[in-house]
């Protein structure tokens, strides 16, 4: 391959190196010597934040709300319009002629530059490029790029919201109203329902934002007026994956639209409007409303389905959702590891947010999912609010009663049998139509291909399919094994574990026919030894002469409310010391609080193809850190809009101390 020389002259150049990178990717150099990597580089000069004194910053910003002036902060002595046009680009500049200088006549990429809240920049350079970029004396830090990943109807009342804090403040009607919050995530699906401005139950419209200067990026699948009163800013930031060629535009939509679906679920907990329908595989499971329904949303697009994120595309968020002038900052997300160098406190997320809560952001973050063993907390730094994942006491129970009286609990959305009736079973691999089916597909127990089976002996009947580790990874799938039950015009399937897949977190599963996945390994010998012992065999030769074992599922549709809760879910990350990068104890008592996480109901968008189960609908039944993180800025939202003058710290003392104030 051909090496083309080019420096980083803007843009344009900018594309053609991505050509030419993503087919020469980190992944795979075929240069020996080429050990280019993304690096982020801080520099020792202050960023515009840190122009300010404390005290300055605070009045300048209590300035802009009372003048509702763009909350651009202006350094000292410099006009609005100075600040806009004129010191941004020299920052920018400046970095650009120091790596010129630096690296001269050398091949390197600048990605960004950072200059609201940390001072310095991203950029593509080898090792060795590096280690000249660290010996200048300009350069107060220099780290190797890291990864990052994604880590309701009802939680409301469960929380105590509608006769708590909502009243308080008027109702559900303003919860939240002039509050912004800035959510760093997948993106959004701005035509759902829980994010339009015209919002049914309320009596006013939106108010205009009294400081705010985000702005809502144009593209073909994020089309102009896809913001609106309540969605008001948008935007995505990538350059970090597309540097590394891991970024394909068809998967990861180069704009603010989530195709994952994530972004619009945990955006919808936060702050989608209230009383929205939640109808799923054509049942209403009653209306949805986030925690501060009023609250104004602008998102911040840096995590992608195919490959998850970048830390220097989260910092370029951060940096560009605090200029805007959000109030809160949303980060559903953690890294992959705990961040490298010598202070694992000092990555370039963490000081990001510092600067964010200096200037009065309050930022919360997923504790993740990598529970329950201790210390395994990804979200440790004292000026972030950590969130880990409690159960809630509602829960949709299926269960399977066979014929021996024996009940079964399982889940799934599903419709029961008929009331009082028990119908027969039959396993996939007694009701293939022809013996060289096995032979054919080794996955027929998955029941994925109607050829397969012979319908005279399914016709009526419960199909028995197994439940394996490739549902997990998407290669078969609940759809496709109900569609083939359908063809077959059998009355209902069960799913039992296969014994390898231990361990993964089932989600209830929307069903259009009687259903129900039985989740337990334990719970599933038992209905297969129950179903071998009714295998009908004839005394002499042993053939099988017929199928014994009947059964009827109950159906998972209707909520139950007596779950045990608040129970810390076994998957949130634990505390209570987390560890720097050298196994060290950070003394440090984290998470900061737990909150509904678990099976929690959210927006879904429209494009999303990621959770095969709920493909196509408009909710989604999601578990994780993730979801509690919302419910906290939600009702760090909530705070903000009583006590304005609240600091990060008087929101963080608010919801760890008083758990009354809500109520
Ligand atoms: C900013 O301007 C004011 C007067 O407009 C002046 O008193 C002050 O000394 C200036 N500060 C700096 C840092 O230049
Ligand atoms: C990008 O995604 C599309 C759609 O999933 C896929 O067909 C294509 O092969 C992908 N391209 C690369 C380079 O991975
Ligand atoms: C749900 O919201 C609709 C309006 O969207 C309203 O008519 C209905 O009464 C609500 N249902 C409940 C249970 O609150
Ligand atoms: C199951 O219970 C019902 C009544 O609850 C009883 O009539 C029936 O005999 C029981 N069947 C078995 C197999 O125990
Ligand atoms: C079984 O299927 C194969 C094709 O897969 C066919 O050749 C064969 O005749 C079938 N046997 C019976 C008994 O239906
Ligand atoms: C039986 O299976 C074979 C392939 O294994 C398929 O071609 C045939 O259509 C099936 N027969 C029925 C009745 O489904
Ligand atoms: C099953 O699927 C086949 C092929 O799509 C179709 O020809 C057949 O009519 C279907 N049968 C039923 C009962 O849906
Ligand atoms: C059921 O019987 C089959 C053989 O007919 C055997 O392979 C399987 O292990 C049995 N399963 C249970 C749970 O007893
Ligand atoms: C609700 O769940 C509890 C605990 O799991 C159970 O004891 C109770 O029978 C359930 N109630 C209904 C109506 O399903």
């Amino acid at each position: 391959m051909g090496r083309v020389m080019f420096v980083n002259f803007g843009f344009l150049l900018l594309v053609i190196s991505f050509v030419f990178l993503s087919n020469n990717t980190l992944g795979q150099q075929q240069d020996d010597d080429d050990d280019s990597a993304v690096y982020i580089v801080t520099l020792k000069q202050p960023s515009i934040v840190h122009h300010f004194e404390e005290q300055e910053l605070k009045q300048i910003r209590h300035k802009h709300k009372k003048s509702k002036l763009k909350p651009t902060l202006q350094p000292r002595n410099n006009s609005r319009k100075h600040h806009g046009k004129s010191v941004r680009p020299s920052i920018s500049q400046n970095h650009d002629s120091f790596l010129k200088k630096t690296l001269k006549g050398e091949k390197y990429i600048k990605l960004y530059s950072y200059h609201y809240l940390i001072n310095g920049f991203a950029v593509f350079v080898s090792s060795q490029q590096a280690e000249k970029l660290s010996m200048r004396r300009e350069v107060s830090n220099i780290v190797l790029d890291f990864s990052v990943r994604t880590a309701t109807t009802y939680t409301p009342q469960f929380m105590g919201l509608p006769e708590g804090a909502w009243i308080k403040e008027g109702g559900f009607e303003v919860a939240g109203e002039g509050i912004i919050i800035g959510l760093i995530d997948t993106g959004i699906d701005p035509n759902h329902p829980s994010f339009s401005e015209n919002d049914i139950n309320s009596h006013h419209s939106y108010p205009t934002p009294k400081h705010f200067s985000g702005v809502c990026e144009v593209t073909p699948d994020f089309p102009s007026g896809s913001c609106n009163k309540k969605l008001i800013g948008a935007r995505h930031f990538a350059q970090s994956a597309i540097t590394r060629g891991v970024f394909n535009s068809s998967e990861d939509y180069a704009s603010p639209f989530d195709r994952d679906g994530h972004g619009t679920h945990t955006a919808s907990i936060a702050a989608g409007n209230h009383g929205v329908p939640v109808i799923v595989s054509n049942h209403n499971f009653g209306n949805a409303s986030g925690i501060a329904p009023r609250a104004f949303i602008s998102v911040y697009k840096a995590l992608y389905k195919s490959f998850g994120g970048f830390a220097a595309d989260v910092v370029a968020a951060i940096d560009q959702a605090a200029q805007d002038g959000v109030d809160i900052l949303s980060l559903s997300i953690t890294p992959n590891r705990k961040p490298p160098g010598v202070a694992t406190f000092f990555n370039p997320i963490d000081m990001a947010i510092l600067s964010a809560a200096k200037t009065g952001i309050f930022v919360v973050q997923a504790a993740g999912n990598t529970g329950p063993s201790p210390k395994s907390m990804s979200s440790f730094s004292p000026w972030i609010f950590t969130v880990g994942a409690s159960s809630h006491d509602r829960v949709y129970s299926n269960s399977l009663t066979l014929g021996n009286n024996v009940t079964i609990p399982g889940l799934g959305f599903a419709t029961p049998t008929d009331d009082g009736k028990m119908f027969k079973m039959i396993s996939a691999f007694h009701a293939l139509n022809n013996s060289t089916s096995l032979d054919k597909d080794i996955y027929v127990g998955e029941c994925q291909d109607y050829e397969n089976f012979d319908q005279d002996l399914v016709f009526g009947n419960l199909l028995l399919c197994s439940y394996t580790v490739r549902f997990v990874l998407g290669l078969s799938t609940i759809k496709q094994a109900l569609d083939v039950a359908k063809n077959l015009s059998a009355i209902g399937v069960v799913f039992y574990m296969d014994p390898y897949v231990l361990g993964f977190q089932i989600n209830p599963t929307p069903m259009d026919m009687p259903g129900i996945i039985i989740p337990s390994a334990e719970d599933s010998k038992i209905l297969l030894k129950y179903y071998n012992n009714s295998i009908q065999r004839d005394g002499t030769t042993k053939e099988i002469v017929g199928f014994g074992a009947v059964a009827a599922i109950e159906g998972g549709l209707n909520a139950n409310f007596s779950n045990r809760a608040p129970k810390v879910m076994y998957y949130s990350a634990r505390g209570p010391d987390p560890e720097d990068n050298s196994f060290n104890d950070a003394d440090i008592l984290k998470p900061n609080l737990i909150a509904p996480g678990d099976s929690i109901w959210g927006a879904w968008s429209s494009a999303s193809t990621d959770s095969t189960e709920f493909e196509g609908e408009k909710f989604a039944m999601m578990s994780g850190t993730s979801m509690a993180v919302p419910h906290v800025t939600g009702v760090a939202a909530l705070i903000k809009q009583t006590y304005p003058q609240f600091s990060p710290s008087a929101i963080a003392s608010a919801l760890s101390n008083n758990r009354d104030s809500l109520r």
